[in-house]
């Protein structure tokens, strides 16, 4: 386009010059015809200049932009000799312009698809990372030169764009799950203490259990979430264990009955009443009680060396 300008205008001097030799009626017309077109790219470049005087559309901050614009003003400093040079500006900010205008289209394009994309929930995290990146780019793209946007709109991921949609995301169901809900402390605590109200035990002590139940009584009464948390796994922990102590006790207790009913030696019988009287009161012990009266009585199955367990069990109670 620049050749095409540069040659109506040297057409146009050519005739002028040619004109000048012999004076005449084409002269004047010529003339005429000259001034005419300066006087169209003259307000076509002051177009140009109203249209962007205050850098509107993205054209503030660009320098290529701004290039061109310069010089368009200059091209209205021209007088109507230089009518070649004028035409050349005209056309050199126009075609700069429509490929900016296109490009800067395929760019918000991109940037909308992106947002869309980046709005699903399950959209894999590697496309993730590449749609967040690309908007970034994209957007800082704007003020640069119309080479760096083409560079930039023809780098896309084989993985991440023009794919279907199932191949960048993950089922949906997958992410529903992966959602916890908050824990309400508080709902649990009180669960807990409504669950242990009525001790099974009626009367008796159950000092490490009491003390326990105080940790959970004081837990629901402050503000401290991580207090809470702690609390509630401390006492989740200690009541499995309790538990299944408890049940341990429970059977070897079961068991011993019905050795106790088959006893006849009434020594014997007396010792058995006893170790079993151990057991059951072991049910309000601690952890470490209740562990080891189960390891003692582990291997009674008669009344053989029920002496010396009875000095253990003995022992043990006092410390
Ligand atoms: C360019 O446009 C602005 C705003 O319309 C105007 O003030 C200024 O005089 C124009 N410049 C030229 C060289 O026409
Ligand atoms: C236009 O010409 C005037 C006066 O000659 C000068 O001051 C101004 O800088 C020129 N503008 C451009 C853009 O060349
Ligand atoms: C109790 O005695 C009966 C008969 O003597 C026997 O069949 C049963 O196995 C005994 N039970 C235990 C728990 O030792």
């Amino acid at each position: 386009m620049k050749t095409s300008a540069l040659t109506i205008g040297i057409i146009l001097l050519a005739r002028l010059v040619k004109v000048d030799g012999r004076r005449g009626t084409t002269e004047i017309s010529e003339t005429l015809e000259l001034y005419k077109t300066d006087a169209k790219y003259t307000a076509l470049l002051k177009e140009i200049n109203s249209t962007y005087h205050g850098r509107p559309h993205n054209t503030a901050n660009n320098l290529e932009f701004e290039k061109y614009f310069q010089t368009v003003l200059s091209g209205l400093n021209l007088t109507v000799y230089d009518i070649a040079d004028k035409i050349d500006i005209y056309t050199d900010f126009t075609v700069y312009n429509q490929i900016r205008l296109e490009l800067e289209r395929e760019i918000s394009k991109t940037i909308q698809v992106a947002k869309n994309l980046l709005s699903l929930k399950n959209l894999l995290p590697h496309c993730r990372t590449f749609f967040m990146d690309q908007q970034v780019q994209m957007a800082a793209s704007i003020s640069q030169s119309n080479l760096m946007k083409m560079e930039i709109l023809n780098n896309p991921s084989p993985e991440c764009e023009n794919v279907e949609l199932n191949q960048i995301t993950f089922l949906e169901t997958t992410t529903t799950t992966t959602t916890p809900k908050p824990i309400n402390y508080d709902s649990i605590f009180r669960d807990i203490l409504q669950k242990y109200s009525k001790r099974p035990w009626g009367n008796l002590k159950y000092l490490e259990f009491d003390e326990q139940i105080w940790q959970v009584f004081m837990a629901l009464n402050t503000d401290d979430k991580i207090y809470k948390k702690e609390t509630l796994i401390g006492f989740m922990g200690y009541d499995k264990d309790r538990e299944k102590l408890d049940k341990a006790l429970a059977v070897r207790i079961g068991k011993f009955k019905k050795i106790i009913a088959n006893e006849t030696d009434s020594n014997c019988k007396g010792n058995l009443l006893y170790l079993n009287k151990r057991l059951s009161l072991a049910m309000f012990e601690t952890l470490e009680k209740k562990r080891k009266i189960l390891v003692i009585t582990n291997y009674i199955h008669s009344c053989v060396k029920h002496e010396e367990h009875l000095k253990i069990v003995d022992k043990i109670n006092k410390t």
